[in-house]
C-alpha cells in the first residue's frame, strides 16, 4: 500500500542504490553477482535456516536497526535493558516451563557447564517488580548448534518460556554457552570469505521478554570471558549486556550461577 512511509522508504532505497552504482561504476557482471547472492539466500531461507537475515546481519544492518529502534524507544535518563538483534534462530512456541526447570536435554547437559540463571523483571521507571512477565530464552548447544540446526538434539532443546512470580522473579537451569560460527556454507559465508572475515559470534544467550503493558525487549547477554567478545561477526555486543558467570557451589545441578535482572519500559 502506498502509504507516505512506504513511499519514503522506497525512494530512499532507490536513491542510495543508484548512488552506490554510480559512485562505484558498478558493471553488469558485478551487479549479477549481487542478484545471484540474493537468489541463493532466498533459495536457502527455510524454517531452519534464515539466510536472508544472516546476510543482513553480517553487513551490520540488523544491529543498526536495533540501535535506531532502541534509541526511539528510550526517552528517560535511566534506561531500560538494552536490546540486541533477534538473529535468525528464534522459534515461536518454546515450551512453557515452571521456574526452576532445566532447558537442557540430558545428553547435552553432560557436555556443558551447567548454569543456574536467575533474576527479576521490573519496571525500569518505578523499580516495581513485574509479575507475569514471560522470559523466552534460547541458546546453542556445546557443539555450537541451535536445536533446529542439529538432528541430534531433541525438538525445542535449549529453549523455554518462564513466567515471573509475585516479586518479578524467574529462574532456570541452562548451560554456559560457547562461541560459535554462524552458518558459513551459504551466501553469508561467501560474503565473509570475500572480506577475509571470520564467522564467529561470542558466547551469548538470547531473550525475548514480554509483559502486558510493557514494550517487549529482544536482547542477548554475552559472556565477558568469551573469545570474540570484541569482534562479533554480526556486531551485536553492547557493554551493558556483558555478564559474568560466577562459580557456584552447593547446588549439584549447576557449576555456574548467572544473576541477571531485566528492566522494561511501559507503553
Ligand atoms: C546471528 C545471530 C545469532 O544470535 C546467531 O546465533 C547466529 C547468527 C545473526 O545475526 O546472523
Ligand atoms: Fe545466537
Amino acid at each position: 500500500k502506498a502509504t507516505p512511509r512506504v513511499r519514503q522508504l522506497t525512494a530512499g532505497l532507490i536513491n542510495h542504490l543508484h548512488d552506490f552504482a554510480r559512485e562505484n561504476e558498478l558493471t553488469v557482471d558485478e551487479w549479477m553477482v549481487g542478484v545471484e547472492l540474493m537468489n541463493a539466500a532466498g533459495r536457502m531461507s527455510t524454517d531452519k535456516r534464515n539466510e536472508g537475515q544472516l546476510v543482513c546481519d553480517i553487513l551490520g544492518l540488523e544491529s543498526l536497526v536495533d540501535e535506531i529502534t532502541y534509541k526511539l524507544a528510550s526517552t528517560a535518563a535511566d534506561e531500560p535493558t538494552a536490546t540486541a538483534i533477534l538473529g535468525p534462530f528464534y522459534r515461536h512456541n518454546a515450551p512453557r516451563l515452571p521456574n526452576g526447570s532445566c532447558i537442557v536435554s540430558d545428553a547435552v547437559n553432560a557436555q556443558g557447564d551447567r548454569t543456574w540463571m536467575h533474576g527479576t523483571v521490573s519496571d525500569f521507571a518505578t523499580g516495581n517488580p513485574i509479575e507475569g512477565a514471560v522470559v523466552d530464552v534460547w541458546h546453542t548447544a556445546p557443539n555450537g548448534l541451535y536445536e533446529q540446526q542439529d538432528p541430534d538434539q531433541p525438538e525445542m532443546n535449549l529453549r523455554g518460556r518462564f513466567t515471573t512470580g509475585k516479586g518479578g522473579e524467574y529462574d532456570f537451569y541452562c548451560l554456559r554457552p560457547v562461541p560459535y560460527p554462524i552458518p558459513f556454507d551459504g551466501p553469508a559465508g561467501k560474503v565473509l570469505q570475500a572480506l577475509d572475515r571470520h564467522p564467529f559470534r561470542p558466547a551469548h544467550i538470547h531473550f525475548l521478554i514480554t509483559a502486558p503493558g510493557y514494550k517487549p525487549i529482544v536482547t542477548q547477554i554475552f559472556d565477558r570471558k568469551s573469545k570474540y567478545i570484541d569482534d562479533d561477526s554480526v556486531f551485536a555486543v553492547k557493554d551493558s549486556l556483558i555478564v559474568d558467570f560466577l562459580p557456584f557451589h552447593g547446588d549439584p545441578r549447576a557449576d555456574f550461577e548467572l544473576p541477571y535482572d531485566f528492566k522494561l519500559a511501559s507503553f
